[in-house]
């Protein structure tokens, strides 16, 4: 994997971020909080459509996987099971000249930010022995601050998922295979948040804990476990299927649903994590990967988990995780897959692959950089710009203003009457806006009954215009922005 740099275009793209309202620093007022972002107006659009994406191909398009909501402070316990208090951890150091402190692993990728000629970074300064560091946020529940109630802001959302496993068994009709997913924030006291959202210390996780049969299971049962077959999508999920064919299954339906946003294949990498790099309990684990300005980094991990948490759970709360499979007549400790994304990174990644800047020359000869986010129409903020030709024409805005409100209903659309036409669409160009409505005479039937009643339907990446009745504008534009 390459290694992440601070790049020109990143600088562009976060200074369209600001500027735009898409990302802010938080507290920026006070002088702003290392690795926290919010979201303005349009980011808060924008990564609202990719959450309710996801959570929409990921449960109510399927009928096997039902959907989880989790307080994020939990029992301290489930962190002791899961490992997290013992091992989620990065190994530190501190640099003695410049004071810093960095991941050791990190160490020569970091531009020490206080001392640059003198740091350890430069490999100069005297550094300490790397020390581990939880990444855990702790707070304590009830009024008195001490050990006996201490608590963690969840590092994962994955793990209400498993203590929660047998609750929705219980109660709901769920039959194995099935998932649970969950869409929630997660928080890491990352010791180097970097790379804008990439590594934030407060971020959102979408992810899904899908639940399979031991290998065994599905051998005594089918009577053999279908092999990994050709490269490529294995097909719709069969009951012989083990781990292996389902592990494959979902890395190629998350990179389908990617393509299906707007990161083309060509713009994403899979990576396998070999033998040694594995987490104990995972049988293998894919990394599907982004080509960000600053590297090819990390946007997803595909792994497969075996019944290491639920086996966790079952030691450390003393409660049976088993299941009862009717078909196989028999109990067992299911096994997991687990695809598992960041919503910011993921929004960081369509911000990338949108931004695009073309050189214009208008009809006096001057020379303009024209910026354009190119969102999928399904993930853009803004579906449709709304412009009244003139906004002294009450003729025209009270059309424009009834075209409004029959597309609003229906998609986030926007209003805009002032400065010249072209100036509204350039705002709307680099919103990321994919259509433009423009209401003008020949609407009203001024120049002939032939237009009366159509609009401009004007596409941004192309430019292009064409004329819609106002009729059929719904029925035009719905298909391409849902
Ligand atoms: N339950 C498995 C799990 O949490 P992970 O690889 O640590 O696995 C999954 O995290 C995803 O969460 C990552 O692929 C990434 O998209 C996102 N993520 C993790 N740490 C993050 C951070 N500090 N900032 C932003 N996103 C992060």
């Amino acid at each position: 994997m390459s290694t992440p740099k601070e790049t020109p275009l990143m600088e562009k793209i976060v200074s369209l971020c600001k500027r735009r309202g898409f990302i802010f620093q938080s507290s920026e007022i006070y002088g702003g909080i290392n690795g926290f972002w919010d979201y303005g107006p349009l980011g808060a659009e924008l990564k609202r459509n990719v959450k309710d994406l996801w959570w929409r191909s990921m449960t109510r398009m399927r009928e096997d996987v039902v959907g989880l909501d989790a307080t994020i402070i939990m029992h301290p316990n489930i962190w002791k099971a899961s490992g997290h208090v013992d091992t989620f951890t990065d190994p530190m150091l501190d640099c003695k000249t410049c004071k810093g402190r960095f991941r050791a692993d990190q160490i020569n990728e970091i531009p020490c930010p206080q001392k640059p000629s003198k740091c350890v970074n430069q490999c100069e300064g005297e550094k300490t022995e790397p020390r581990p560091f939880n990444l855990m946020f702790t707070t304590h529940v009830g009024p008195i601050a001490d050990d006996d109630n201490v608590a963690y802001l969840r590092p994962e959302t994955a793990q209400a998922i498993f203590a929660q496993f047998k609750n929705v068994v219980d109660s709901s009709r769920v039959k194995i295979p099935f998932g649970i997913a969950q869409v929630g924030k997660a928080f890491r006291n990352e010791v180097t948040p970097r790379n804008f959202t990439f590594r934030s210390r407060e971020f959102e996780q979408m992810e899904l804990e899908f639940f399979i049969k031991p290998d065994e299971v599905v051998h005594k049962q089918h009577g053999g476990v279908a092999q990994l077959g050709v490269d490529g999508h294995p097909g719709e999920p069969q009951p012989n299927w083990g781990w292996q064919l389902w592990h494959k299954y979902w890395v190629e339906e998350r990179i389908r649903f990617y393509e299906g946003i707007g990161l083309p294949r060509t713009s994403l990498a899979e990576y396998w994590q070999s033998k040694e790099e594995l987490a104990h309990y995972a049988k293998a684990c894919v990394d599907i990967l982004y080509k960000f300005p600053f590297g090819t980094q990390e946007l997803e991990g595909i792994a497969a988990r075996g019944d290491f948490d639920l086996a966790q759970h079952q030691k450390h709360s003393g409660k049976s995780q088993e299941y009862f499979d009717q078909e196989a007549a028999t109990k067992y400790v299911p096994h997991v897959i687990e695809p598992s994304a960041g919503a910011d990174r993921l929004v960081l990644a369509l911000l990338c692959e949108a931004f695009f800047e073309e050189q214009t020359t208008d009809e006096k000869g001057k020379t303009e950089t024209r910026t354009v986010l190119r969102f999928h129409p399904r993930i853009a903020p803004v579906k449709v710009g709304i412009f009244p030709l003139l906004k002294n024409k009450p003729e025209l805005v009270a059309k424009a203003r009834e075209v409004f409100e029959t597309l609003r209903p229906s998609m986030n659309v926007f209003y805009d009457e002032g400065g010249s036409i072209g100036k509204r669409y350039a705002r709307q160009d680099e919103a990321g806006t994919p259509f433009g409505v423009t209401i003008d005479f020949d609407t009203l039937g001024e120049n002939g009954p032939d237009l009366k009643e159509t609009v401009t339907l004007r596409h941004r990446d192309t430019q292009a215009q064409e004329r819609v009745p106002i009729s059929k504008l719904l029925g035009r534009i719905l298909p391409l922005v849902s």
